[in-house]
């Protein structure tokens, strides 16, 4: 038998969410942190605009959280807004504390003041922000300080597979005793034991061909969960951010938000503005109206982008409040104090995940959910800008606080069975694993994507079927590699978001169907809740 470190915790994923209750255990704990690349590598470290929280004198809690239930659409839990809300400003200082290092700006008086910024959905400026890189300053900063931690051992490079529920080996009582990890350097599998373990995974943007996330957004997490028995929650909800740089050379290169709250005006090709044809708020409406509004324009007109322009203000103002977008701009010689920049939507956030209480705990036993991963009943059917960050540091210290209070009871659990691969064989096809993502994601991003439709919905859903089938052939019969893995879990999270979809007959958010274009107002809107031992055998 080989080696099973234990732990006493066991947080897979390091963005705020996983970084932030790794500072917030007990030194006395025993704490893996798993990242399946790099330890920054994350969506927190691209985030630009900021994190919401009431600062500013003319500002109050009762506003953040009105904004937060208007954007939301009806399906904002209120308690847990009101729970968020109140806990920010603690969670911004305590990020001062470890040294991250917000801009700030002179007030009337003389002082140093906090600068905040505006995005959409919100009514005062309230996003605290380290100029348009804040996701580099909280990632780099809490990792930093985690590095300090005698008691956290890091295990960069390596993918957790699937969860270690105790009532796979024979347990009445069920709980998560630990983790299967895939070590991708030496390509093992290892067995982690734990007596608590927390999913901090963040998104799913790699389900979608264009999307704002980076390469390790497979949703695994979600995947891991549903297979494990939780419920999940919201998946329809998928956010697409209106303005991703469109340039053939960029990659994934998001414009932030803070451009339009800062007076960037959204234009067409011929120059004209056209965003107060949708909204009154204009370029501030929030995303899911400014989203299908660029999506609407480029249909009507045939057109690859429409435009963000920010060149009327100072060249000193857009150098100093937007260096990081000025800079990658420049790269593709996009002088953006002169001129507009290309944009399109993209995918940007998942609102629905692993559903879970205020404390980040799931429906098993001893595993718990934190960050863009939960659901925890915050973001409705829809988020507004910045409380996403927000949300991670707030979960983070209220799974801290519960895992301080329980985890003393709980014993470490004895040695758990190994990963089997007696069955499987190396893969000889890997273009197969290949050619099923770039399907997947294309697929999804055409039927399942800004605007939707029943017969598209009908598509995509005979679609995955086939897929899921190949994919858990393939699965069962071959070496797990990376890429299968991601693979796997992508096409259990794209079968959840279409199933959440077809099941939703109303627009709703960020949810939007030709067939159902209004919300349906003769009901309470009311959840998707997927639940595992209902649903047909998933591989
Ligand atoms: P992440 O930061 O995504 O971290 C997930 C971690 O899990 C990573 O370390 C990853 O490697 C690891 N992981 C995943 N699967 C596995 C596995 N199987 N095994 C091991 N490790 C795994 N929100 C805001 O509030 N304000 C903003 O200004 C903002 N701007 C954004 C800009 C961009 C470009 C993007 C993409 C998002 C932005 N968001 C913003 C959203 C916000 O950044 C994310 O919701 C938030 O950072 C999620 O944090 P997290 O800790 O939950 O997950
Ligand atoms: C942005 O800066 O536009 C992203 C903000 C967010 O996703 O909350």
């Amino acid at each position: 038998m080989k080696s099973q470190p234990s732990f006493d915790v066991v947080i897979i994923g390091t963005g705020a969410a996983g970084l932030s209750l790794a500072l917030r255990l007990p030194r006395r704990y025993r704490v893996a942190l798993v990242s399946k690349g790099p330890l920054t590598e994350s969506n927190t470290l691209y985030a630009q605009g900021g994190v919401s929280v009431v600062l500013h004198k003319d500002d109050s809690l009762a506003s953040h959280i009105e904004d937060t239930l208007n954007t939301g659409a009806g399906l904002c839990d209120p308690e847990i807004v009101r729970f968020t809300v109140e806990r920010a400003e603690n969670c911004i200082r305590q990020l001062i504390t470890q040294g991250v290092d917000f801009t700030r700006t002179e007030a009337a008086d003389g002082s140093l003041t906090y600068h905040l910024t505006r995005e959409g959905g919100h009514t005062h400026r309230r996003v605290i922000h380290a100029a348009d890189s804040t996701g580099v300053a909280i990632e780099n900063t809490l990792a930093q300080r985690v590095r300090e931690l005698a008691n956290v051992s890091l295990y960069e490079f390596h993918l957790a597979l699937d969860l270690i529920p105790s009532s796979t080996f024979g347990h009445s009582q069920n709980r998560c005793v630990g983790a299967y990890v895939f070590d991708r350097t030496t390509r093992q599998v290892q067995v982690f034991r734990a007596r608590a373990v927390v999913l901090a995974t963040g998104g799913a943007g790699k389900v979608y061909l264009y999307t704002s996330n980076p390469d390790v957004a497979t949703g695994d997490g979600i995947a891991m969960a549903w297979r494990a028995g939780c419920r999940v929650a919201n998946m329809e909800f998928i956010q697409f951010h209106p303005t991703c740089l469109y340039h053939p050379q960029a990659g994934s290169f998001l414009i932030t938000e803070a451009i339009r709250g800062e007076g960037g005006t959204l234009i067409l090709p011929d120059g004209s503005r056209f965003m107060q044809r949708f909204d009154a708020r204009g370029e501030l409406a929030s995303r899911d109206v400014v989203a299908r509004a660029i999506d609407y324009e480029m249909k009507r007109l045939g057109a690859d982008c429409v435009y963000l322009d920010i060149s009327h203000r100072s060249q000193d103002f857009i150098q100093s409040h937007f260096p990081g977008v000025y800079a990658r701009c420049l790269e593709f010689g996009i002088d953006i104090t002169r001129e507009a920049i290309p944009v399109v939507p993209a995918a940007h956030y998942l609102c629905g995940g692993v559903m879970t209480d205020r404390s980040g705990q799931t429906d098993l036993k001893g595993l718990y959910a934190i960050g863009e991963v939960a659901f925890t009943g915050l973001h409705g059917a829809n988020r507004m800008a910045s409380n996403s960050l927000l949300e991670c540091l707030v979960f983070a210290e209220s799974a801290g606080e519960h895992l301080q209070a329980t985890l003393t009871d709980v014993p470490m659990p004895s040695l758990l069975p190994e990963w089997d691969e007696t069955l499987v064989t190396d893969a000889d096809e890997e273009i197969v694993v290949s050619h099923s993502w770039d399907e997947l994601r294309r697929f999804m991003w055409d039927y399942v994507g800004i605007v939707r439709s029943t017969k598209r919905l009908e598509r995509a859903k005979r679609r995955i079927d086939l897929l899921l089938q190949e994919i858990h052939e393939f699965y069962g019969h071959f070496r797990v590699t990376n890429d299968l893995i991601e693979l796997r879990n992508l096409a259990v999270v794209a079968n959840l978001i279409i199933r959440s979809a077809r099941s939703r007959k109303e627009s709703r958010g960020l949810h939007y169907i030709l067939d159902y274009p209004q919300p349906d107002t003769r009901v309470p809107p009311k959840n998707t809740v997927l639940v595992p031992s209902t649903e047909p055998a998933l591989p």
